[in-house]
């Protein structure tokens, strides 16, 4: 049993992680602005859950929460997230991913918390060279949100070499599951399909991206969390595989009949007027073999799971 404080532990990805170690049977402090539905369930059901409301950027918030805690290990969540957020308040992106993570780092310092994992993003890397990539790939990140979660990377290597601290960097990639608080896809085609609504997308069929069930990623996290001695400070937790999104739609259509979704060919656009770059596929063998992390999940389960979730037998 160990003691784990997950920084936004009330969104998406961190509620997932305070469930898997909650349930076997470690203490999780969740640290979030806020605590949403999923942490507050977690919470009337776990005995092992606590919740510290803070805001990263405030010091005095999150080094009392650190200090009450006392963790073992730090799983870095909490962040403003997506290119679209960041285009928006690129300076408030700095401030929560940049300042908001040398905080936890300070923190981690003053009250000897020796490891943490942080969540990176595929983003670090800018426009993919090629159709699959490995963590050696160059990384040029090209809008503020990959800007700051490389820089957040960078300035952690730093402060781990300096500090004797472990640092692990999971780089992922789309994640998609029950709970996904953004309308991105592949949430927006899935519920589109199970609500019977109508959703024809211009453009981006051919563009291809990989992407990973909720629960895949979590294993792949906990696979870091446990793995006594690291010989790599970076890892791919993705699925490997990267369809594309025309081929997404399709498998939609055949797990929910009559569905009136569709996507044309063009350019994938995430937000009007801003071009997708290339990515791919990324490869996992550094985790596989490192961590012994494989993907439980193909695309087809993955969204199986989700309709399942979002339609109880
Ligand atoms: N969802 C994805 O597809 C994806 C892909 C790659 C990487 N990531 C990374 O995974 C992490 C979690 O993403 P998510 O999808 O769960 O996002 P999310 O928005 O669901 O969760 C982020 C949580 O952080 C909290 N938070 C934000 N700013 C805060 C602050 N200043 N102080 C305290 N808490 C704050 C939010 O309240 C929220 O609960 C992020 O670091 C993100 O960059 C996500």
């Amino acid at each position: 049993m160990a003691r784990i404080f997950v920084t936004g532990g009330s969104g998406f990805i961190g509620a997932a992680i305070v469930e898997s170690l909650a349930r076997r049977g470690d203490e999780v402090a969740a640290f979030d602005i806020a605590e949403g539905p999923a942490l507050k369930r977690l919470r009337e059901q776990y005995r092992n859950v606590w919740f510290f409301p803070g805001e990263l950027t405030e010091w005095p918030q999150l080094a009392e929460a650190m200090k009450a805690f006392q963790p073992d290990a730090v799983i870095h969540c909490a962040a403003v997230v997506g290119i679209v957020n960041s285009l928006a308040s690129p300076l408030y992106t700095m401030r929560v991913n940049v300042e908001g993570s040398l905080n936890v780092l300070s923190a981690m310092r003053l009250f000897d918390v020796p490891r943490m994992i942080n969540l990176s993003s595929e983003e670090v890397y800018g426009s993919f060279q090629s159709d699959v990539i490995d963590e050696r790939h160059p990384c040029f990140p090209v809008q503020p949100y990959g800007i700051s979660k490389f820089a957040v990377e960078q300035l952690a290597r730093d402060f781990a070499r300096a500090n004797g601290k472990t640092v692990i960097h999971i780089r992922t990639c789309w994640v998609y599951g029950p709970g996904l608080p953004r309308p991105r896809i592949p949430k927006t085609f899935l519920d589109a399909a199970i609500e019977g609504r109508r959703l024809h997308v211009a453009g981006g069929a051919d563009y291809r991206v990989d992407q990973i069930y909720i629960d895949d990623l979590v294993q792949g996290i906990v696979k870091a969390l446990d793995h006594p001695k690291h010989e790599h400070d970076t890892y791919h937790i993705t699925t490997g595989v990267a369809l594309s999104l025309g081929e997404m739609v399709e498998i939609i259509r055949e797990l929910v009949l009559g569905a009136d979704i569709a996507i044309s060919e063009g350019e994938y656009e995430v937000a009007p007027g801003i071009v997708a770059v290339r990515k791919g596929a990324l490869d996992c063998s550094r985790a596989y073999k490192a961590l012994g992390y494989t993907p439980r999940f193909s695309m087809r389960d993955g969204f199986a799971a989700y309709i399942a979730a979002r339609r109880p037998s």
